[in-house]
């Protein structure tokens, strides 16, 4: 079986006016937020209207697309080079002019938005004040992925926007981007919710006096185990949210069909590690099976070597010879240069397997090799260097 891949040309997906909304995932740490901000800048300045939705980017990332508060807005990024080459206007006619706008996810905002849009102001202020609620929309695992999801759906009702990038919260597996908001959903007009009201539903009807018994054994129990205050808190919120039962599900469930929308990408980004990889292909599979649409993998940080000629094995037996030199100051130098290449080789030849590996696995899916860089990347140049790798070959 070939184990070349296809190779994914990132500009092809952002000149492609068809395409509305690309998500970058992956498991955590491998370069989503910074793969997002620089697949939003590259296609600004290609001429197209983007807002970048981030998930706690690092500060100096934040503070380099203008973001230095968490409120949940779009806010324009100044620095970028609209209207210059490399825009993907007609022929010879004037270059479309781009524009970029950022936002940092504020996932409490963003809960309590929902909130206020679906309670009148005094059920809302109520549900708002409540402890149980403070809790579940600050804390709750999941959380996060459902109002990133939600904040999608928002930006694209806005239609401000021709291209909207997603970033994904920095979960332990990819997976849970898709699977987080239905589980909220679920357990927001669940059962277990329902259950802990259930006694003062039932109270009052005839020929439930068992059940109702059996309700406050239960009550009794998680009573015990969480404590009075807090299933009280549990109950008002429920009782408060009871009108906006179902409308968790919807929302999630509209968010689902933009996902799988002719129009949206998903770009999977991985390290050139075995989990991160791991992960890639659980996740690629997934999108398969659900019908969602994968534009390709990013393998972020790829270590190339200037002297790829050079194997590890020849670098390794010229630093031995080098040995018997070994009161030369020169050829102690040239001893630690030639054992880094040699380490760097087999770092690069390592890869190159799991790249294979991968490849062997999902021979459709298309590929795309971002270098790793030798430092951090935490300004607008630094996303420039990473946009260069989205060309084709
Ligand atoms: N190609 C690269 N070369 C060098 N450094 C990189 C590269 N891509 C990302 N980084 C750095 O790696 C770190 C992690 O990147 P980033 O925050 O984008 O990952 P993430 O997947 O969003 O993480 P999390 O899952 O925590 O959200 C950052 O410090 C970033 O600057
Ligand atoms: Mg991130």
């Amino acid at each position: 079986m070939s184990t070349t891949p296809v190779s994914l040309v990132v500009d092809q997906l952002i000149a492609d006016r068809r395409t509305r909304i690309i998500v970058c995932c992956g498991s955590g740490g491998v370069g989503k937020t910074t793969i997002a901000a620089a697949v939003g800048l590259r296609a600004a300045e290609r001429g197209r209207h983007v807002v970048v939705l981030t998930v706690d980017p690092a500060r100096r990332l934040a503070q380099s697309m203008g973001l230095t508060s968490l409120d949940n807005t779009p806010r324009p990024v100044t620095g970028v080079r609209t209207g210059g080459t490399g825009g993907t206007g007609g022929t010879g006619g004037t270059q479309p002019l781009g524009s970029m706008h950022a936002m940092m996810l504020d996932m409490k905002r963003t809960f309590d938005e929902i909130v206020e849009s679906h309670a009148d102001p005094d059920r809302a202020a109520q549900i708002l004040a409540n402890p149980f609620y403070q809790s579940l929309s600050s804390s709750f695992a999941g959380t996060q992925e459902y109002m990133a999801m939600e904040k999608l759906g928002q930006l694209r009702r806005a239609d401000e926007w021709d291209l909207i990038v997603v970033d994904t919260p920095p979960s332990r597996s990819a997976l849970d981007f898709l699977d987080a908001p239905q589980r909220l959903g679920r357990f927001l007009d669940g059962r277990l919710l329902r259950l802990l009201v259930a006694p003062a539903r039932l109270s009052g009807r005839t020929g439930l006096k068992v059940l109702n018994a059996s309700f406050g054994m239960v009550t009794g129990v998680v009573t015990k185990i969480i404590g009075s205050q807090l299933l009280r808190d549990v109950q008002t919120f429920v009782s408060a949210m009871d009108t906006m039962f179902g409308g968790f599900r919807e929302r999630a469930e509209y968010t689902y069909r933009l996902l799988r929308a002719p129009g949206t990408a998903f770009l999977v980004i991985a390290v050139p590690e075995p989990d991160a990889l791991r992960e890639a292909s659980y996740f690629t599979e997934r999108l398969e099976r659900d019908g969602m649409p994968l534009a390709g993998l990013i393998l972020n940080r790829v270590h190339r070597s200037p002297a790829a000629r050079l194997s590890a094995a020849r670098s390794l037996a010229a630093a031995e010879t080098l040995q018997g030199f070994k009161d030369s100051e020169s050829s102690a130098l040239g001893i630690a240069a030639l054992r880094l290449h040699a380490e760097r080789m087999r770092q690069a030849d390592s890869e190159r397997r799991l790249a294979r590996r991968f490849t062997a696995a999902h021979p459709l899916v298309p590929v795309a090799q971002v270098p790793a860089q030798p430092d951090d990347v935490h300004d607008l140049n630094g996303l420039r260097v990473i946009g260069a790798a989205f060309k084709a070959d």
